[in-house]
């Protein structure tokens, strides 16, 4: 397969991260459908774990996944907003990882609108008694009532603050990194892979 040619300035390589981005959420075979979301722990050690992601906003610099209310990441998001996202795509053999500022959505716009556009079998992941992680006796059969879940349901977008880009290539890794500040200002640059 031929490769299409590395991208030549910082501009195209984040062109390129923001493409891989929002086919991670149009495509389910994307490897960044399924990133890590990485969280501060309550005792200060690092959280991860897999999330699909759900919704990309180029211009705002927002990603969204969704997540139960119940669960360790949300406690930990409200306890600290400060979260990471990683992905791999081995075939365009890209990794992308961000740093941004979390934000929880329970019962506001941006969660219904997230709910209502969620499908059936989503909707029945938040719907179970038990909080996730909580201690079972047994496995617990799979939730009936889809509409039980909205209760525990949260959205949480992602604030793109600062990206790093890196594609491997035999030609040689090209590296680049992007921060945006307060005002979203972007300052990107070529680093050293
Ligand atoms: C492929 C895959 C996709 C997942 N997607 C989500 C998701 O979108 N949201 C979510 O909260 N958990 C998702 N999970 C489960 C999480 O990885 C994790 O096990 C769960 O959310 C509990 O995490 P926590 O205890 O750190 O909150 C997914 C797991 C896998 C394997």
């Amino acid at each position: 397969m031929t490769r299409p040619p590395p991208p030549a300035t910082p501009q195209d390589a984040l062109a390129d991260a923001f493409r891989l981005l929002s086919r991670g959420v149009a495509d389910r075979r994307s490897p960044f459908h399924t990133p890590t979301l990485a969280t501060r722990g309550l005792d200060g050690a690092p959280d991860l774990r897999t999330v699909v992601l759900r919704g990309f906003d180029p211009a705002t610099r927002l990603l969204r996944i969704h997540t139960d209310r119940r669960s360790a990441k949300a406690g930990e998001i409200a306890a600290d907003p400060r979260a990471a996202l990683h992905g791999y795509d081995a075939a365009a053999q890209v990794q992308i990882r961000i740093a941004g500022v979390a934000s929880l959505h329970l019962d506001d716009a941006t969660a219904d609108a997230a709910w209502a556009a969620s499908r059936e079998m989503s909707r029945m992941c938040y719907a179970t008694p038990h909080a996730p992680g909580a201690p079972v006796e047994e496995p617990p059969p799979a939730p009936q009532d889809a509409a039980a879940g909205r209760a525990n349901f949260a959205a949480v977008t992602l604030r793109i603050d600062a990206l790093d880009w890196l594609l491997l290539a035999a030609a040689g890794h090209r590296r680049a990194r992007f921060a945006w500040d307060d005002a979203g200002a972007l300052c990107a640059g070529w680093a050293a892979p």
